[in-house]
């Protein structure tokens, strides 16, 4: 007994030091079937939610997702995959995770800028990389240097074409944002998929929500269903659509950014 106490207070003290106390996940039942279950939420429409109006931009959301959807049952990402060092070969899983809706969401649009922020371990950058057409480019932001993740799926050449690129800064600090400003405005794609430590995420997307895009342009928002973003994403006034069953099991978010200038 003492020891489950002093194992839950080594745990609080370490969330307390990283900012983040999940006091729920300590009143709830845990799920012994699943072991890396998260809490999440669910709840009926309620009088402060925003209906989404069934409109164009609606239609849109929901005809690219449609679209995506079927062209991710053809999308083969065994190479990608082929690159995993460790553990699961994410990129086969679909459903379930993300990676082929985001291959076929860039097959689909043609983008010619996709903005990731995140780069991680490279998988998602290098699923983008793939279907994006010849002049387009990943930009993919992160804090830490690619070189320095040992398990790195990329390799050195993947970054010898003009078409992968990665940045290294804080796009939560406003003088790093606004070096990058004009960038956003041209993305075609920003897929967000950083720290999840809501923050970062709010700080980002109120700065994202000021540029002025040249385009329709499609945010693409990871683990919208995880406890730290669920109020984020509820939040989020533009058109928006829950994709999550054919995207990550974690929750996965579309949101039309300049909407106005939406067309399919
Ligand atoms: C979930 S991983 C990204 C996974 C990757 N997109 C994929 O699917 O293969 C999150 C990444 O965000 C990075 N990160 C943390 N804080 C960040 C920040 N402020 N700006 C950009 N990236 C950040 C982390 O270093 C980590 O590599």
């Amino acid at each position: 007994m003492t020891r489950i106490v002093a194992r839950i207070v080594s745990r609080i003290k370490s969330e307390i030091t990283t900012g983040r106390v999940n006091v729920a996940r300590y009143c709830m039942p845990k799920i012994n079937s699943i072991p890396d279950s998260q809490l999440s939420l669910i709840h009926p429409f309620t009088s402060s939610d925003k209906p989404q109006p069934a409109n164009s931009n609606t239609n849109f959301l929901m005809d690219l997702v449609l679209g995506a959807a079927n062209d991710a049952r053809e999308i083969d990402l065994v190479d990608v995959s082929a690159r995993i060092r460790q553990g699961p070969k994410w990129p086969n899983i679909w459903p379930g995770e993300h990676y082929k809706l985001l291959a076929a969401l860039v097959k689909r649009m043609r983008p010619n800028l996709v903005v990731e922020i995140g780069t991680f371990l490279g998988v998602s950058s290098l699923v983008m990389k793939k279907y994006i057409p010849r002049d387009g480019r990943v930009v993919t932001f992160d804090v830490i240097p690619w070189q320095s993740f040992e398990d790195t799926c990329f390799q050195q050449s993947d970054f010898d074409d003009p078409g992968l690129v990665q940045v290294l800064g804080d796009l939560a600090q406003p003088n790093v944002f606004e070096a990058h400003r004009e960038l956003m405005a041209s993305a075609d794609i920003i897929f967000l998929d950083g720290p999840k430590n809501r923050s970062f995420e709010r700080a980002f997307l109120q700065q994202l929500m000021n540029v002025n895009f040249y385009k329709a342009s499609l945010l693409v928002i990871d683990d919208i269903r995880l406890w730290n973003m669920l109020d984020l994403w509820r939040e989020i006034e533009l058109p928006k659509l829950d994709v999550t069953s054919f995207g990550h099991y974690s929750g996965t978010g579309l949101v039309l950014l300049a909407p106005h200038q939406a067309s399919i």
